[in-house]
Order: C-alpha cells, then structure tokens, then sequence
C-alpha cells in the first residue's frame, strides 16, 4: 500500500487546492521590484535611526570601538541570555591568533520567567551562573575576579559600554519594572546577595557579539546577523556619520559598532508587504506595533504564520481543509515552532509522509494528500519570504557602507536549520543588488552571508576584552 493509505477517507476524496495555494502564493512572494523598493526605505531608516530626532530603528551606539586584532588573549565569562535558552561560557583567548578555548552549559529559559517577575529573573540567572562557577570553579566566593560579558539581546540604550537601559522587550519577553530601567544593577545585585565577586565588563547584543566573534577569524566580516528567535543586525559605523553622538565630540573616524535593531524596521506600515496574518501575529502579541519587520521573518513567529493560515483555510475558504477532523490543537496559539516548519521542507516530496507524522503526532490532523501538498507549499512560502525579506537589510547596510564586497555573519535556529533559508537568502541579495549571473557556480558571491562565529560566548569574551584593553589605554 502507499505511504498515504489510511488518509483522506473516500467520502473525503481529496479535492483540488489549487485556488488555495495560488492565493498564497499571491499573498507571500516578494517580488524584485519590492525586494528593491524596501532596501531603499530601509536605507533611509538607517540614517534616520543615526539622527538626533531618530526614527523607528533604534541604532544602538554600543560602545564597541574596534574589531579585535585576533590577539586578544585571557579567560572572560560570558553569560547569554536570548530568547530560549540561558548559556554561562568561559572562554580562553589563547596566544595562538584568532583561537580560543570554551566550556559551557546550557540552561533552558523557563517559560513562566518570560511573562513574570523581574526578581526572579535575576535571581534565576544568578543561580545559574553561580551553578557554573560551583561546577568549574569550587567556591565562588574565592574566585578571582574574572571579566564577564553580559550578552542581553534586547534593545538598550547604552551610554556606557557596561550599561543597558532597556527601551522595550521583545520576542514574547513581557516582564514589568524593567524597561526604562538600567539592568545591570538588577543583575548584579543579585549576584551580590549570593557574595559572588564577578564584575560586568560589558553589556553586548547577540549581533555585537556575532560581528565582533567573526571578524575574529576571518576580516572580511563586516556585518554580524542573528536569524533566531528574534532577527537583527550589527555593523561598524564611523562616529563622524552618527549625528545623535555628535554632542561627544569623538573624533569622525573612530569606529562604534552600531546595534540597528531592525526588528523594528516599517513599524509604521509604510512599505512591507503586511497580510492578514502578519496582523493578527502583531494584534494578539504582548507588543502590537512593535517589530513589524521581525514579526514577519523570526523564528518565534514563522510557526505561527503557519498555524493562522491552517486555522483560516479551515474555516474561511471554500476548500474547508481539514474537514470534519477536530482541529482543537491546532487552535492552540504558539503551539508550533519553527523546527516544525524545518521537519516539513526537509521532508522529501514524493510522499511527504514525515509530514503527515507530523500532523497525526502532534495535531491529531491526519491531512489528505492535497492537503498535504498545500501544507508543504505554504511552508515553502513562509520561510521563502523571510530569507528574502531579511536579504533587503544585509543590502541596506551594505549599500549605506558602500560595501562592494565583504563577508556578513550570520547565526540563529533559522539560520543554521531552516531548510534553504542561506540559499534563498543569497538569490534576493543578487537580485535586489543586480548582481550578475555566476559563469562559474563556485564563484563567491561578492556579499556572502556565512555561519559566524559564536557571538554570545566568544564575541562576548572579546568585547569584555577589547573593553578591558581601551580602559587600560585610558581612551574611552
Ligand atoms: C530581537 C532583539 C535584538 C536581538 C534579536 C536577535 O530583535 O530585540 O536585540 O539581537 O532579537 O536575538
């Protein structure tokens, strides 16, 4: 019997979707002609995010003033909290150029903390950071000062590197008494009740890190992105070209790494290609109006996308997929991740029956094989229009940097293990950027966006070190 017997029963025969799937198809490609015109908004966001009156993408100056020579050397912690897990590092700069050594935990982000109490997120990673120092280290209270880097993957002003006001939360975060609010006392109170003599060196966004880490080993890394969870870039600006630091009088030529937080690219509903969808994901978020861009591209959101279009073919199109099966589950806000996205574009296509599996297993659906069709092609759709989508900001930067050429690092869950996201991602850029056809498939494109190196730990233990190093030279 095929793979597909036992689905879509006879009374049921499997109907046609193909009106269904050319409505998305309508509805989720970008074409190049848009790809091109959001760029260039979103280079006028770029500047317009640098100038005094500001605009909707923060721009974060943070504070990280060169990239590293691949000297540094020295052991650093490093704390990462994104937005799944919490990850405590120790990372050794060694003498050998651009090489370090790391050890690390992991610890899950429990769910209640991201909608709680300020207090007990502190103490909670407090807790786990002095777990780490017990394990490695014995008594924390006899250790020597080590140098920690705080990757805090939010946006936060920061006036000083070793600062972060934080302006809002993001990525499903909702904790009241923390924005507006400095964290860094926050935390590191809480490590002063547990008597642990850890100094903050440094306050760092996963971008940061990400940009910092990878021009570590290969100079050619000019841009650091994060694909994740959430989705955001960093990159090196001169301070001659951020209008709003003009006030500090720091020579034009010193380089500050900017935080762009482009999440909140087109927050005002001027020129993405918003759907139905992508309003109801913003309308029923903790944050309505806020990272519009990320909303449509994050790993947070892509299963949620999916999820919507599932419930609304079911009950709103002519097709009624799914009907007369109990799609109480299916109901169920946030109950699909991106991994579930990524399990169904890998499935191979001429049965499909990982996705079927998929839906039997975790939904209680068991699809038909048009559904199964449709539930593939809108998979294929979703992540298509992120990568594409994010393309339109590695092509902003570069434009506004002038960059012909140069490597940009990227990490996250999306990144890393979404099925053709980097090739999808690579297509856009040659169109919005017109490039050339390759002669030769093994040519390098001329902006390559590459895996990075890990920011969170090991770009956190550099900029706790370039930091330690430009106070030691007294120029801040
Ligand atoms: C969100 C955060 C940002 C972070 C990104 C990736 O956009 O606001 O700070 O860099 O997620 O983790």
């Amino acid at each position: 019997s095929s793979p597909m017997a036992g689905t879509g029963s006879d009374v049921n025969a499997p109907k046609d979707l193909h009106k269904e799937i050319n409505h998305l198809e309508e509805l989720l490609t970008v074409d190049t002609a848009k790809l091109k015109e959001i760029t260039s908004h979103f280079q006028n966001e770029l500047e317009k995010g640098l100038s005094v009156e500001g605009g909707s993408i923060p721009m974060n100056p943070t504070w990280v003033m060169s990239y590293p020579t691949g000297h540094e050397t020295g052991t650093y912690l490093a704390l990462d909290m994104g937005g799944t897990n919490l990850r405590v590092c120790q990372v050794t700069l060694t003498e050998q150029k651009s090489e370090f050594d790391i050890i690390q935990s992991k610890y899950r982000m429990p769910e209640e903390l991201k909608t709680g109490d300020a207090d007990e997120l502190w103490e909670y990673i407090a807790d786990c950071l002095m777990q780490f120092i017990e394990t490695h280290h014995g008594d924390p209270t006899k250790l020597e000062k080590i140098p920690l880097g705080f990757t805090f993957s939010y946006p936060a002003t920061q006036n000083y590197v070793d600062e972060g006001i934080l302006q809002r939360w993001t990525k499903g975060f909702d904790i009241p008494g923390v924005e507006g609010h400095n964290v860094v006392p926050m935390f590191q109170d809480a490590l002063a009740r547990r008597g642990v003599p850890i100094k903050l060196s440094a306050l760092i966004n996963d971008t940061t890190g990400t940009l910092v880490a990878s021009a570590y080993t290969d100079p050619k890394m000019k841009i650091g992105c994060i694909f994740g969870t959430g989705c955001n870039a960093a990159y090196m600006e001169d301070c001659g070209s951020i209008p709003k630091l003009a006030h500090l009088n720091l020579p034009p030529d010193t380089p500050m790494a900017i935080n762009c937080e482009w999440g909140a690219f087109d927050n005002e509903h001027k020129v993405l290609p918003r759907t139905a969808y992508d309003v109801v994901i913003d309308r029923d978020s903790p944050r309505p109006g806020q990272q519009s861009f990320e909303k449509m591209i994050a790993g947070l959101y892509l299963g949620e996308i999916f999820r919507l279009i599932m419930v609304d073919l079911h009950e709103n199109s002519e097709a009624r997929i799914f009907a007369g099966q109990d799609i109480s589950k299916l109901r169920k806000p946030y109950t699909l991740d991106s991994s579930f996205l990524s399990a169904i574009e890998e499935d191979p296509l001429e049965s499909l029956s990982e996705t079927l599996a998929l839906f039997q297993d975790k939904l209680n659906i068991g699809p038909n094989p048009a559904e199964l069709k449709l539930i593939r092609r809108t998979c294929e759709l979703i992540g298509t229009r992120a990568a594409r989508l994010s393309a339109c900001g590695v092509a902003a930067i570069s434009r506004k940097k002038n960059y012909q050429s140069c490597h940009v690092g990227a990490d996250g869950s999306v990144f890393n293990k979404y099925p053709h996201f980097k090739a999808r991602g690579a297509v856009a850029l040659r169109e919005i950027l017109d490039w050339p056809e390759k002669t030769d498939p093994k040519e390098e494109d001329p902006i390559e966006i590459l895996a990075a190196e890990d920011g969170s730990g090991v770009g956190a233990a550099l900029i706790a070190a370039l930091t330690l190093r430009r106070v030691k030279d007294g120029n801040m």
